[in-house]
């Protein structure tokens, strides 16, 4: 098991915590229903065979899902975190393609609810995450994938202050082709007090009509 999972991690009404069997059904209808926000920007195996989105999001489909997620956490490759605002499940960050020994690095993606957009749940949720990445977990990178017509995305990079390290071309299978992907990343020695105390002093130094909450 990877060090520090399972782990609970708030702030600001923000709750990131294990997905659970029983976010089955909510999990199924927030995802299908917000079809046209993510399928854009999702990832999935080229050999996969084809499917619609609504039977790639049945409830059965989340349980064989989480089941893989769980082998992965057991095997300290990655963790699938659901986000709570208001005690319902909003969204997700998922970490993955964690690598130890010399690199220490890991992968995280995330999406919420279009209906919870805008208010500054995932900056908050990815902040949390990687504090926990960066503290109890021991990494010393954690890397961010967003494809260059991904406006909201290369917002929330933005506003936690990631460094960008380049373009990857025909990087990663999404919505049926190879996409060029920017990449950005943090390391332990960028954010000393940690990313969620940085990406909170930034938002003191904005003026207040500029926040968007
Ligand atoms: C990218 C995403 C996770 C951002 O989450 P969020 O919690 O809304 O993040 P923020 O509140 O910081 O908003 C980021 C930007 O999104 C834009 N935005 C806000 N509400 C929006 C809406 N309803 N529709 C479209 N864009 C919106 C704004 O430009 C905002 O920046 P601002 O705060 O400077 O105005 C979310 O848009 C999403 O889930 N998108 C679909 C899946 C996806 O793209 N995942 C990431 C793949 S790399």
């Amino acid at each position: 098991m990877t060090p520090g999972w399972p782990v609970v991690l708030s702030h600001g009404g923000v709750v990131v915590r294990p997905l659970r069997l029983r976010d089955a059904r909510r999990w199924s209808e927030v995802r299908t229903r917000n079809r046209r926000w993510l399928q854009p920007w999702e990832g999935a195996s080229p050999s996969a065979q084809p499917a619609t989105w609504e039977s790639r999001h049945s409830p059965a489909v989340f349980t064989a899902l989480l089941s893989q997620q769980r082998r992965e956490a057991r095997a300290g490759r990655g963790m699938a975190f659901a986000i709570e605002v208001e005690e319902r499940l909003v969204g997700q960050v998922t970490v993955s393609g964690l690598v130890r020994g010399a690199f220490e690095s890991a992968t995280l993606g995330y999406w919420v609810d279009r209906d919870v957009a805008g208010r500054g749940v995932v900056p908050t949720a990815v902040a949390l995450v990687v504090d926990h990445l960066l503290g109890p977990v021991g990494l010393h990178r954690v890397q961010v994938d967003v494809r260059p017509d991904n406006a909201p995305s290369l917002r929330v990079v933005e506003k936690l202050g990631l460094r960008p390290e380049g373009r990857h071309e025909r990087y990663l299978f999404i919505d049926g082709a190879w996409r060029d992907h920017l990449t950005f990343a943090v390391v332990a020695e960028d954010v000393p007090q940690g990313l969620l105390h940085r990406y909170l002093r930034s938002r003191e130094d904005t003026p207040p009509h500029l926040h968007q909450e």
